[in-house]
């Protein structure tokens, strides 16, 4: 399902542009907030929170129907154990607390990177999560949690070398093979991708994902992230040329 990104062309009828498809984001300056604050970090991450409940409403609102979030890497385990048991427990509350107006508002609810490594309580709720949400199709939420690209090709590239060794595929992989095996196996490609707190980096997260994704950098501290903010960065896609390595129609 992967390279299925929309164009920002308008619409035939004329009109606004549609939205982008997918928006992936990495929510970062948590601590950075917190700190201009005067405020412990966890201050910053719960905050961080609310910005996602924001983020989502008005993700919906806007025509986005898919939207993944940068959680928790596969890095952030270097993070003092108190730091890392915060960002487990707002994991834990957030799901607690929205699963049931999630299901109610027709979201479909993923949980991508290592679950192996998750405490066995946070596994099963997310498993939950997702099970009670599968059913659902009008927008869907991917969480990356315990999430890093190059444990997820790695891990994919096992599995793929475990059914080659059992004769269940062939060694002539393709992009589409490949993806099957990765997390966002039934995902389309993001096609904005949005850093918060002013960082240029991409930080491990979707690689192959992210191939063709538009990148939007923005100054603002992820815990203040709002709906103007989500608009505005739909106005600059808008004003990229997505060509796929193609030529622009009508270039000679
Ligand atoms: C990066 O900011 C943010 C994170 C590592 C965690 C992101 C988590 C949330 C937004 C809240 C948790 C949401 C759920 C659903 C668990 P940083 O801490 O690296 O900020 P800094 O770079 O300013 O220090």
């Amino acid at each position: 399902m992967a390279r299925t990104g929309t164009s920002p062309e308008p619409s035939q009828s004329g009109g606004e542009p549609p939205a982008p498809q997918h928006v992936a984001i990495i929510m970062d300056g948590n601590g950075r907030w917190a700190k201009a604050r005067g405020l412990p970090r966890a201050a910053g991450h719960e905050r961080g929170v609310e910005a996602l409940r924001r983020t989502v409403e008005a993700a919906g609102d806007l025509g986005i129907c898919y939207l993944t979030v940068f959680s928790f890497s596969t890095e952030n385990w270097r993070r003092p154990a108190a730091e890392v048991n915060t960002l487990f427990a707002l994991l834990k509350a957030y799901v607690q607390r929205d699963l049931a107006r999630l299901k109610e508002d027709g979201v479909r609810v993923r949980v991508i990177g290592q679950r192996a490594g998750l405490p066995p309580d946070i596994a099963e709720l997310v498993d939950r999560a997702e099970r009670e949400t599968a059913a659902n199709s009008k927008f869907h939420l991917t969480i990356a949690f315990n999430y890093g690209s190059r444990n997820e090709i790695l891990r994919a590239a096992t599995a793929y070398a475990r059914a080659l060794a059992a004769g269940e595929v062939t060694a002539d992989l393709t992009d589409e093979a490949f993806e099957a095996y990765l997390d966002t196996r039934d995902l389309p490609d993001p096609d904005l991708l949005i850093r918060t707190s002013g960082e240029y980096r991409i930080s491990n997260f979707l690689l192959w994902q992210a191939a063709y994704a538009e990148l939007l950098f923005v100054d603002v501290q992820w815990p203040d992230f709002n709906r103007d903010h989500l608009e505005s960065a739909i106005s600059r896609y808008h004003e990229r040329e997505r060509r796929f390595g193609a030529v622009a129609p009508g270039a000679t």
